[in-house]
């Protein structure tokens, strides 16, 4: 048994990851991501000041701590010089002791954002890269930081994609400016590369607590989520363990992390979306616009169905209850129970055929709202109900409740 704590989100995204892995990173030596690249945006705030991470993960803030982005991550070189810039100008030293970056990443380079511009529209993607990236990854065309910083196998990777790809040398000469920014960043970043799954297991082995920051959420996974509207790695908790290489009896606590409500940010369907004026108001309220692109997010009333899925599929432990205080003042709170399709009857679960669920019509409980601010000293019989209910339908104990955007703003419930 060791001491890896997992922290991932069970909807579409944007459940407060961010926030909670601050708070858990108190107890943890190690914070590490292990998908994903600058499409996430998490948010937190400390003494009322807003940060916002793309790629650093989010125990950065905590002095000692020790943050990794590990091999199964897509890395922005430019974002990450940048993030660090800004964590110094907030009086946030970072070192290479402190930030470490796999030498097995694949780099997101300026052909990739290209690509991502150019052909997926469609699902509404960050455009940052990270589709391509991957693409190139699996083709094996990818293109390591282990590579990157040394510049004779960067040449060599530069020769190879010249060769094979009729576009890239005309990309490479028309863009030369953002290439030589590209370029420009290899001997900064080197200091931060390294053996980070070595790390990790050393780590481990030792009984470190270790923490594990998901990215994206469990419904945007590439292999379980709500294909092919997802993003293009896997993020649900097991995705952990192939992309760091550790054994899973290593892991502690699989913590899921759920809004109150439901949010959604770019295509695919979303059963229980509003387009009405209870829509507006937790769009609203919840300030629910992307920490990442700005857009704003498509809001509706928590679908159980499709929380359930996720909980599964992570095999969460724990759940984590956020965003609640943006349902205070509500006088009734709805909760998806079921699906109904106009023709298939046996369509209950959260499938996989995203016309189907793009169908669905969503099945309301109604309940009552607790019309008070919530507090450790205060939890109306209303608020326990609808606690009760999610816990029944998901059939896992929810441990804490999320009552504002500060590393205090929680509630208890273990
Ligand atoms: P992440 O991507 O999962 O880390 O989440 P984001 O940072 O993209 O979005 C969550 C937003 O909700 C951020 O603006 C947080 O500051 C905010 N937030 C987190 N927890 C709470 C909470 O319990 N209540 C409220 N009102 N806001 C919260
Ligand atoms: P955090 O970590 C919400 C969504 C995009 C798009 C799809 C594919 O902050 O929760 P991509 O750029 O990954 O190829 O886009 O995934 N998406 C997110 N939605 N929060 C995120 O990250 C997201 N990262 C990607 O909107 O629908
Ligand atoms: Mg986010």
């Amino acid at each position: 048994m060791g001491q890896v704590d997992i922290v991932v989100g069970v909807q579409w995204g944007d459940e407060g990851k961010g926030k909670w892995i601050d708070i858990f990173s108190a107890n943890a030596k190690i914070i590490s991501r292990f998908q994903g690249g600058n499409n996430a945006g998490h948010t937190i705030f400390v003494d009322g000041e807003k940060i916002v991470l793309h790629q650093v993960p989010s125990g950065i803030l905590r002095e000692e701590r020790i943050c990794t982005l590990a091999s199964g991550t897509v890395i922005n070189t430019e974002g990450i010089l940048l993030e660090l810039k800004t964590l110094k100008a907030k009086g946030i030293e970072v070192n290479p002791e402190r930030l470490r970056l796999s030498s097995r990443a694949h780099v997101i380079t300026p052909w990739h954002i290209y690509l991502d511009a150019k052909d997926n529209d469609w699902i509404g993607t960050t455009k940052k890269g990270i589709g391509p990236t991957y693409e190139s990854k699996a083709s094996r065309f990818g293109l390591r930081l282990a590579e990157f910083i040394d510049e004779g196998t960067y040449k060599t990777w530069l020769a190879k994609m010249t060769s094979h790809f009729a576009d890239f040398a005309n990309m490479y000469e028309k863009n030369s400016d953002q290439w030589s920014a590209f370029e420009s960043t290899r001997s900064q970043v080197a200091p931060f590369v390294s053996d980070v799954e070595c790390f990790l297991r050393e780590q481990i082995k030792k009984n470190e607590v270790v923490l594990l920051e998901g990215a994206q959420g469990s419904l945007l996974d590439i292999n379980l989520g709500s294909y092919p509207f997802v993003t293009s790695s896997s993020t649900v908790a097991s995705g952990a363990l192939s992309s760091i290489g550790f054994s899973p009896k290593a892991i502690r606590t699989i913590y899921g992390i759920t809004k109150a409500y439901q949010t959604r940010v770019g295509a695919g369907p979303m059963p229980t979306e509003l387009h009405d004026d209870m829509g507006k108001y937790l769009a609203e309220k919840g300030r629910e616009f992307g920490a990442t692109t700005g857009r704003p997010r498509r809001c509706g009333w928590l679908d159980l169905v499709a929380l359930k899925y996720g909980v599964e599929v992570n095999g969460v432990d724990k759940l984590i209850l956020n965003k609640v205080d943006i349902l205070n003042e509500l006088p009734e709170i709805k909760v998806c129970t079921s699906y109904r399709h106009p023709t298939d009857p046996d369509a209950q679960s959260f499938f996989a055929e995203p016309e189907k669920l793009s169908k669905v019509e969503p099945i309301y409980k109604t309940l009552k709202g607790w019309k008070s601010d919530l507090r450790q000293d205060h939890m109306p019989q209303e608020f326990r109900d609808f606690v009760r209910v999610v816990e029944d339908f998901c059939e896992v104990p929810i441990v804490f409740v999320g009552t504002g955007v500060g590393r205090d703003d929680f509630i208890s419930l273990s």
